[in-house]
C-alpha cells in the first residue's frame, strides 16, 4: 500500500475550476496513482483540459519523467458536469476557480450544503487568506489554502496557510498528501496577503517596474539580470544559503559588508509606486519587441519544456 492510499483509500480528489491551475493539478494527483474529477463552470474549459493534459503527460514522459503510460494516467483522470457529480465520494477537493472572493465565497458556500462530514478543501488561491473568504461554515476546520506555482506538475513547491479556522488535523492531510504526491511543503505560519512566495516575488516586481520608470534599464536586461544572474543560484538554492556563501565568514559576515547597501536601497523604496497605466504600456511596447502577442501560447510551451529538461537535470545525482 502506497502513503497515498494509506489516507485517501481508493476515494478520488475533485479538481474545482479546470483552467491553466486545475489542469495541472489533475496531472500532479493522477501520476501519482490517484483518481481524479475535473469540473468546470464553462464544460468548454472542462472539454479542452483533457487534450491539454495528455500533451503536458507526453512532455513529461518524454523527458523521463514519467514511468507509467500517459494514456494510463489520462485514464485515471474523469469530468464531471455538476459541483454536485465533482464532490459526490471524493476524499480532498482542490479548489482552482478564479481569483475573486466573491467566487471563492459562493464555492464554499455550496460546497458546504453538499459536502460529507470528513470533505477537505485546499484552495489554489494566489493571495487570499482563507479568514477572507472560508470562516463561519461547518467546512470551515476543514479549508486550508494549498497554494501551487504554476505549472504545479512542474515547479513543486506548494504553500499550506491555515485560516484561524483550519484544524490542525486538517494541515495534517494535507501535509502528508502535498508529501505523497511529490510536492514540496512550506507552512505558512500566518495569514498574510500574497502568502511567502508572492510577497517575495512583489518586491522583486516592484523594483523590476520601478527601474524601467527611471529608465535605469530596459525591461529585457532586467529580464538578463534574472535569467543569466540570479536565477542561476536560485534555480536549485534561495536567497538566505546564497548570502552565506557570498561572504567568507558566512551570512554574518555578508550582513555586516553589505547590509547598510540593503538598506540604504529599501529605504529609498518607501513610497508609493503604483504600476500606472503608462508605465505597463511602455513595458507592453518593450515585451511585445521581443515576443508578439500571438506566440504567448507557444512560448508558454517552450517554457514548460524548459522545465521539464530542468527538472530531467535536477534528477541526475
Ligand atoms: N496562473 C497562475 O500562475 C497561478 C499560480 C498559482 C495559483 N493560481 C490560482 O489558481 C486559481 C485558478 O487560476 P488559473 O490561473 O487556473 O485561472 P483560469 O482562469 O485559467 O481558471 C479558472 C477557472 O475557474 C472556472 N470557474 C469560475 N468559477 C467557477 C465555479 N464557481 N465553479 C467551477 N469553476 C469555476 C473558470 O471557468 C475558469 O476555467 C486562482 O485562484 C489563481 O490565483 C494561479
Amino acid at each position: 500500500m502506497t502513503d497515498i492510499q494509506k489516507f485517501i483509500g481508493d476515494r478520488t480528489i475533485a479538481i474545482v475550476g479546470a483552467g491553466l491551475v486545475g489542469a495541472g493539478w489533475a496531472v500532479v494527483y493522477a501520476r501519482a496513482g490517484l483518481r481524479v474529477k475535473m469540473f468546470d463552470a464553462n464544460p468548454e474549459i472542462t472539454r479542452k483540459a483533457v487534450p491539454l493534459i495528455a500533451g503536458q503527460l507526453a512532455g513529461l514522459k518524454k523527458h523521463g519523467l514519467i514511468e507509467e503510460e500517459p494514456a494510463a494516467i489520462l485514464a485515471r483522470i474523469s469530468t464531471a458536469s455538476t459541483l454536485a457529480e465533482a464532490i459526490e465520494g471524493v476524499a480532498y477537493v482542490q479548489e482552482s476557480v478564479l481569483e475573486r472572493v466573491d467566487v471563492k465565497r459562493q464555492l464554499m458556500i455550496d460546497i458546504d450544503a453538499m459536502a460529507s462530514p470528513e470533505l477537505i478543501v485546499g484552495s489554489s488561491t494566489s493571495g487570499i487568506p482563507g479568514s477572507a473568504f472560508a470562516l463561519g461554515l461547518s467546512i470551515s476546520p476543514r479549508v486550508l489554502i494549498v497554494h501551487p506555482v504554476n505549472p504545479p506538475y512542474l515547479v513543486p513547491v506548494v504553500e499550506l496557510v491555515p485560516s484561524p479556522e483550519t484544524s490542525p488535523a486538517t494541515v495534517e492531510f494535507a501535509n502528508a498528501l502535498m508529501q505523497a504526491v511529490g510536492q514540496t511543503v512550506v507552512h505558512v505560519r500566518k495569514e498574510v496577503e500574497g502568502f511567502v512566495l508572492n510577497r517575495l516575488q512583489a518586491v522583486l516586481l516592484r523594483e523590476a517596474w520601478a527601474l524601467v520608470q527611471e529608465g535605469v534599464a530596459s525591461c529585457e536586461d532586467i529580464d538578463k539580470t534574472v535569467r543569466d544572474g540570479l536565477g542561476w543560484r536560485w534555480s536549485f538554492m534561495g536567497p538566505f544559503e546564497t548570502i552565506d556563501l557570498n561572504a567568507p565568514g558566512g551570512v554574518a559576515d555578508y550582513a555586516e559588508r553589505l547590509g547598510p547597501l540593503y538598506q540604504r536601497i529599501a529605504a529609498s523604496r518607501q513610497h508609493e509606486q503604483p504600476w500606472d497605466e503608462a508605465l505597463i504600456k511602455e513595458v507592453e511596447v518593450q515585451r511585445r519587441e521581443h515576443l508578439d502577442h500571438a506566440e504567448l501560447e507557444s512560448r508558454r510551451a517552450w517554457r514548460d519544456e524548459k522545465l521539464m529538461a530542468l527538472a530531467a537535470a535536477r534528477r541526475r545525482p
